[in-house]
């Protein structure tokens, strides 16, 4: 039995790291959408939060100066960059320190997520970007999580994803919502082997055989087969918030 998703993460953080690697650049539009509308500034001063192993690192400017940021110390020892090893909640900065914080993909497993968005408040200068994206309560994505992943992924999985509750919950903890959208942002595969090895790596899906992989994302995701590669359909809700000044 696992105590908590920080256990589960040391368990899984291996094989999404793998995943990750192996196909670098399939989530990249994912990435590049989180600072869509408040692109990237000369020098400022960026914590990506949770961040596993610095994903977000090849999608930023030289000169911006990003912090990765992660409860699961694996993502550290697996990586080559510097990931600080921190609970999400009390992370070791002085208020206000950070320009931007980006989150992506990361909160649906944090039983308390005010918690997170107070801290976020606190390290953010005031005015400061929020840049905070997961998957959407009542999706596809929401279905492949917590159904076909949660039944072939021996450790479960059910995510508690963004709600109009969330967007609530980040206004009252002090951020003005700027925006707030369902964006498509697909993933990038060369074949559908490399999909399917990628969605079974990054998932943990250890009781699913490859073609049971394949006709789920074929029936609750959807993908195309084009001359130049496979795109599988994958969206997230992205929220842009400014930290209340
Ligand atoms: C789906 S990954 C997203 C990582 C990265 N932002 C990305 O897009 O690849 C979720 C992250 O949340 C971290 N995490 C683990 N336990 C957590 C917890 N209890 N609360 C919040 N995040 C946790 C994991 O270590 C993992 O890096």
């Amino acid at each position: 039995m696992f105590d908590s998703y920080n256990d589960i993460f040391t368990q899984r953080a291996k094989t999404y790291d793998t995943a990750m690697h192996c196909c670098s650049d399939a989530r990249r539009a994912e990435f590049e959408c989180a600072t869509k509308n408040f692109p990237w500034k000369h020098r400022e001063i960026v914590a990506d939060i949770p961040s596993g192993a610095g994903y977000l690192s090849k999608y930023r400017p030289r000169e911006v100066d990003l912090y990765h940021i992660d409860s699961c110390d694996t993502f550290n020892q697996l990586s080559e960059q510097k990931v600080i090893t921190s609970p999400l909640e009390d992370m070791p900065f002085p208020d206000n320190h950070f320009d931007r914080v980006i989150s992506i993909a990361g909160s649906h497993h944090m039983e308390d997520k005010n918690g997170f968005f107070c801290e976020v408040k606190r390290v953010l200068k005031p005015g400061g970007v929020f840049n905070y994206s997961d998957v959407m309560q009542g999706s596809k994505e929401d279905t492949f999580l917590n159904q076909f992943v949660d039944s072939y992924n021996s450790m479960g999985h059910q995510g508690i994803f963004i709600s109009k509750g969330t967007i609530s919950d980040l206004a009252n903890t002090g951020f003005d919502i700027v925006q707030a959208d369902y964006q498509r942002v697909c993933w990038q595969f060369n074949s559908e082997q490399d999909m399917v090895f990628f969605v079974k790596s990054l998932f943990g899906l250890d009781l699913a055989d490859d073609d049971t992989i394949l006709t789920n994302i074929k029936d609750i995701l959807g993908y195309q087969v084009q001359s130049q590669g496979v795109t599988m359909e994958w969206a997230l809700y992205y929220i842009d918030a400014q930290s209340k000044v």
